[in-house]
């Protein structure tokens, strides 16, 4: 064998231990992972962030035609997410911008993968998959804010739910509607939030923000079938209490 030949067959070959015990490194010392589908985690729907303690977090995205939920994320600096990614419709993009997490949202399938934000900041979360008419205008953001900043968004959504529920008490919302699945004068508020319904003339719509506002604001306007017109009184009630009762309606499930 010319001597050359074997210099380029032994360095080739080095080459590729290199390689190997690269990989095998980053896999096991690192844990770095490649973005995976999975099958320990369900498909699921709606969206869920949970706080394991000391900065771990795992968040459940749903894609869905057009937007990303949750839509507005907020997690303190140096967390440490396992972000799952679904879709309810059909395929979607999912990517963080300026991050190295670029997953595909796919009906019935999870996706995911592991970032670490270790600075404060703003991250645009995108879809790059085209997915229907206003594909362009499907982003979310990931606010990463200070610890102190963090304590204070919990309480305040903590307020705003105490508020929601108060509200939906002092309007006497709960005296027809009750949280515990018992059908009443109206439909029970157990589930109540992103369930599809269907209405007395045999549509079906889904229970989300705007139509709740509808229905709070014109009682008559869509009634759920198997229910009576002109039971439930309209309520004078403001813009920031009925946001404040919905964020409440979404919780109880
Ligand atoms: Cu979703 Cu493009």
């Amino acid at each position: 064998m010319d001597p050359l030949e074997k210099k380029v067959i032994l360095v080739s070959v080095g080459l590729m231990v290199i390689f190997a015990a690269m990989v095998l490194y980053a896999g096991f010392s690192m844990g770095i992972e490649l973005p995976t589908h999975h099958q320990h985690v369900a498909p699921f729907t709606e969206e869920k962030v949970i706080s394991a303690g000391n900065n771990q977090f795992e968040v459940h995205y749903v894609a869905k035609m057009w937007a990303f939920e949750p839509a507005d994320l907020v997690l303190p600096e140096n967390a440490d997410v396992n972000i799952y990614v679904s879709s309810v419709d059909v395929n979607h993009g999912f990517q963080i911008l300026g991050t190295d997490v670029n997953l595909m949202a796919v009906p019935g399938a999870v996706n995911s993968a592991r970032k670490q934000f270790r600075k404060q900041g703003e991250y645009l979360v995108v879809c790059h998959e085209y997915c229907g008419l206003n594909h362009q205008r499907m982003f979310g953001k990931i606010r990463i804010v200070s610890p102190e900043l963090y304590a204070q968004y919990l309480q305040k959504v903590a307020g705003r739910l105490a508020r929601g529920e108060k509200l939906a008490a002092q309007y006497d919302c709960t005296s027809c509607h009750s949280i515990d699945g018992t059908e009443g004068i109206g439909p029970t508020f157990k589930g109540l939030y992103g369930r599809k319904s269907t209405l007395a003339d045999g549509s079906q719509v889904t229970v989300d923000e705007p139509y709740l506002i509808d229905s709070i604001r014109n009682p008559d306007h869509q009634i759920v079938k198997g229910f009576d017109a002109g039971s439930m009184p309209q309520a004078e009630i403001t813009d920031e209490e009925l946001s404040e009762i919905i964020a409440y309606l979404e919780t109880v499930k």
